[in-house]
Parts: C-alpha cells; structure tokens; sequence
C-alpha cells in the first residue's frame, strides 16, 4: 500500500526556489509566484485511487482549484492508471472547462445548488451526471426529461444533518443549510420521489470541508447508505432499477500547520467500509478538492518593505486578500506555515525578537494574511513562502484593485512549467471592459 504524504518539507521548497531563481523562472516583474509541486499532487492522485475501490468516479472539485494544465494532468493520471478521475464541477461554467478539456461527460458531476433552465437543458444535452439540489429542481428535471433525450444520470443531494465542524463557513450539514434537502423533515418527500422517478438512482451528500471530523463525515454517509438500502427494497418490490449512485462528496480535511494532524485518506477510506460495507456495490464517486491539492502547492511574494514599529514589524508582501481572501476575513481559522529565503533562496535561521504581521497589497486595513508570526529577521528583497497554497487561492481571486494575476508554475524535480502566465496589464484592463 502507498503510504500518504503529509506536507512539503521546507528543504523540498527551497531546493525548488533555489532552482526556480537559478532558472530564470521568477522575473524581476514576478512580485508573487504560485508553485504546484506535480510529483506530489500525481502522488496524491494514486494513493486516493489505491483507497477506494477501481469501478470509483474521483471528481475532483474543479472550484478547488480550475488551472487547465492540472486538470488535464489528473485526467491523464487517470488513463495511465485505467482509473476514473473526473470532475464536480459547481457551474456551467466548470461543467464547460472540464468537457473543453476533454473530459467524457460521463465523468463530470454537474453539482451547482441555482442551476437555471437553461443550464440544466445544456447539462441534459451534454450527458453529464447531475446531483440535483432540491425537490422544485427534481420537477424541473422531470418535466424537461419528458422532451430532452439525455443520457445523464442523476442523484439527489440529502443534507444528513451530522452537524457542524469547528469552522461555521465550510459546514453545510447542520440542522439548517442551504444546499439539499434535509433528511430530518423531508424525508417522506424524498422516499415519495425515489418511488416516483425511476432514473432516479443516485445519492448524493457533501457534509464539509476544512474543520469536519473524519468521524463526523463517516457518520453523514452512514445516514444515507442506511436510507439508500431502505429505499432500495422498496424499489425492487416496484420494479424500479436499485439506487446504484453513491455520491460521498468531498471534505477531507489537510494539515495547514502542523498544529492540526493530517487526515489519512486510508484511515478514511477504511472507515467508511465499515460503517457501510455493502457501498462497494454501488457506483462511489468522491469529490475531493482540498485534500488533493492544498499541499502540492505554495506561493512565494518578494517582500517589498519591511515597516518597524513598537513591538511590531510588517512585512509588506504582493499578495494578501486577493489571493487569501478566506485567510484575511477569518484568520483564527486559516493559518498557513511560512519560510522566509534570502535572494538566492537560502533559507533564513533564527527568530526575530519582534514579531511580523503580514501585510498584503490591497487598499483595505483587513488585507492582512497573519499576526504575531514568529519568523527570522526579514529585509526587503527576501522571498517569503506561504505553504500549503494549492487549493481556494487562485480559484477564489478578487479583482478588488485591478492586481495581476500571478505567474504559476508547476515542477517535477527541478523541471518547470508555466500553468499560467502572469497577467499582463492589458488583459487587467480587459477585465473591466
Ligand atoms: C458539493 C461539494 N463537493 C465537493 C467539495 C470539495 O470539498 P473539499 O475541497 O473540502 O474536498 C465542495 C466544497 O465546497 C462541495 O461544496
């Protein structure tokens, strides 16, 4: 068995900064750079593919992170190891994304909770598998089936209604969410439609992501398989086809610091074979997104100045609420490790008897990604490296302040890429056009 890699180790990132700057990679212009470390996210792919049975759609959440280069990567993963990786794409616009870069509908999940009529005929059209949000969506469904011919397949979301983790924002099986239909109060309705739309065949949860227990996520999927099996009986006595979908959603929660331990997908994987042992027998699709990128990925920012003040030095960095958004407006939940490097990429030693607050770019006093970070003396013209950066960065960018995008590479053993180039002015200008 693979064993699970935890996060990448401060030697791993400066030899790649180090080679990185050796290779022209970072320019004078390149204030911020994103680096996806690929041996290390393809080494995440295969142990999540060696977890779970071979017949399992992985879905890989495509908001996680959308840059084309990774995505093809994965699916190319996939082929060499005749595995299914596939998408769960949120929007039309991440179900077009995923076919535009050669993905068989058969293994996009199309997963958006405000999918207009429009939408859904283009998802119907295009064959993709649909997790349908709510019952009024299930009759809309129903209705545009009867005149769109379609080979999609389909799957309810259910909220479980578990609880919530240690992080309110990214918990959305609580007695009250916003996505799906609760099981609590719903549960004659949901029984009604599984008796009701034969095509109906699959289930689908997401109980959480950063801050939800492994325990808490097992418990969600243990609500449902004992729903699926009730159903199932009574879908046999009608002869309607079993319920053969099982949607898991994502939620495996990563290390971002080393103070909370990293989940093992293992651990996890084994879990859920126990509390639903029959689940094999079913169609599992997995829909992870920060367990597989976050630690393949860090950004590194030229720091501009440093300002001292009593008790207090500020790092002034070329990223901050644009790229951190989730970090700036609630940091006690979000915090990252960091490493400061001279400008050849030696890693700096020691502490500063002052602590930093990291200050980002933006024209807001909350642009800051961290207080009180304890860190060797830091000199403008020093690198400082955020780790664990691979996942809701870039896929969450503001516009706010007109910034260019980063230049984003992808390495293997000193050997890099461009995932995308850093903006250009113009194309900051078209934004607004
Ligand atoms: C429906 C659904 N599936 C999958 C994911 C991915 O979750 P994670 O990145 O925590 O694995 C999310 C995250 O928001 C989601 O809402």
């Amino acid at each position: 068995m693979l064993k699970q890699r935890s996060n990448l180790t401060v030697p791993e990132i400066e030899l790649a900064l180090k080679s990185a700057l050796r290779q022209g990679m970072i320019r004078e212009e390149d204030s911020a750079v994103m680096f996806y470390d690929l041996a290390f996210f393809t080494e995440r792919l295969n142990y999540l593919i060696a977890c779970f049975p071979a017949t399992t759609l992985h879905g890989l959440a495509v908001k996680a992170n959308p840059l084309r280069g990774v995505m093809e990567l994965a699916s190319e993963t996939g082929r060499n190891q005749a595995c299914n990786i596939g998408v769960e794409a949120a929007s039309i616009g991440e179900v077009d994304m995923a076919l535009n870069a050669g993905y068989d509908p058969s293994r996009i999940v199309y997963d958006s909770p405000v999918k207009t009529l429009k939408e859904l005929e283009f998802a119907l059209a295009s064959g993709v598998h649909i997790n349908i949000d709510n019952l009024d969506e299930l009759e809309r469904v129903n209705l545009l089936l009867k005149t769109t011919p379609s080979t999609s397949t389909f799957g309810i979301r259910i909220n479980p209604q578990v609880g919530v983790g240690t992080i309110l924002e990214s918990s959305v099986a609580g007695e009250y969410s916003k996505f799906g239909v609760p099981i609590g109060s719903r549960k004659e309705e949901l029984t009604k439609a599984f008796l009701t739309f034969p095509w109906l065949q699959g289930m689908h949860l997401h109980v959480g992501s950063q801050g939800c227990s492994t325990e808490m996520l097992v418990r969600g999927i243990g609500v449902l398989y004992d729903f699926a099996l009730t159903l199932n009986q009574l879908r046999t006595s009608i002869n309607f086809p079993p319920i053969n979908i099982f949607d898991i959603g994502g939620g495996l929660p990563v290390s971002y610091n080393g103070m909370v331990p990293a989940s093992s997908m293992g651990d996890y994987a084994a879990a859920i074979k126990q509390r639903a042992p029959m689940l094999s027998a079913f169609k599992i699709i997995t829909e992870f997104g920060r367990w597989i990128y976050t630690n393949a990925g860090w950004t590194v920012s030229k720091v501009e100045y440093v300002k001292h003040d009593p008790g207090v030095n500020t790092a002034m960095l070329h990223v901050g609420a644009d790229l951190f958004i989730r970090e700036c407006l609630n940091p006690k939940d979000w915090q990252h490790e960091y490493s400061v490097y001279d400008k050849t990429g030696n890693l700096k030693m020691g502490n500063d008897t002052v602590p930093y607050t990291l200050a980002g770019p933006l024209c807001f006093a909350g642009d800051i990604l961290a207080r009180g970070v304890i860190l060797p003396v830091v000199e403008a013209g020093d690198y400082l490296v955020i780790h664990d950066t691979g996942s809701y960065t870039f896929s969450m960018w503001s516009h706010y302040n007109s910034r260019q995008t980063p230049r984003i590479l992808g390495y293997s053993r000193e050997k890099f890429e461009i995932l995308k180039e850093r903006q250009g002015l113009g194309e900051v200008r078209d934004f607004w056009k």
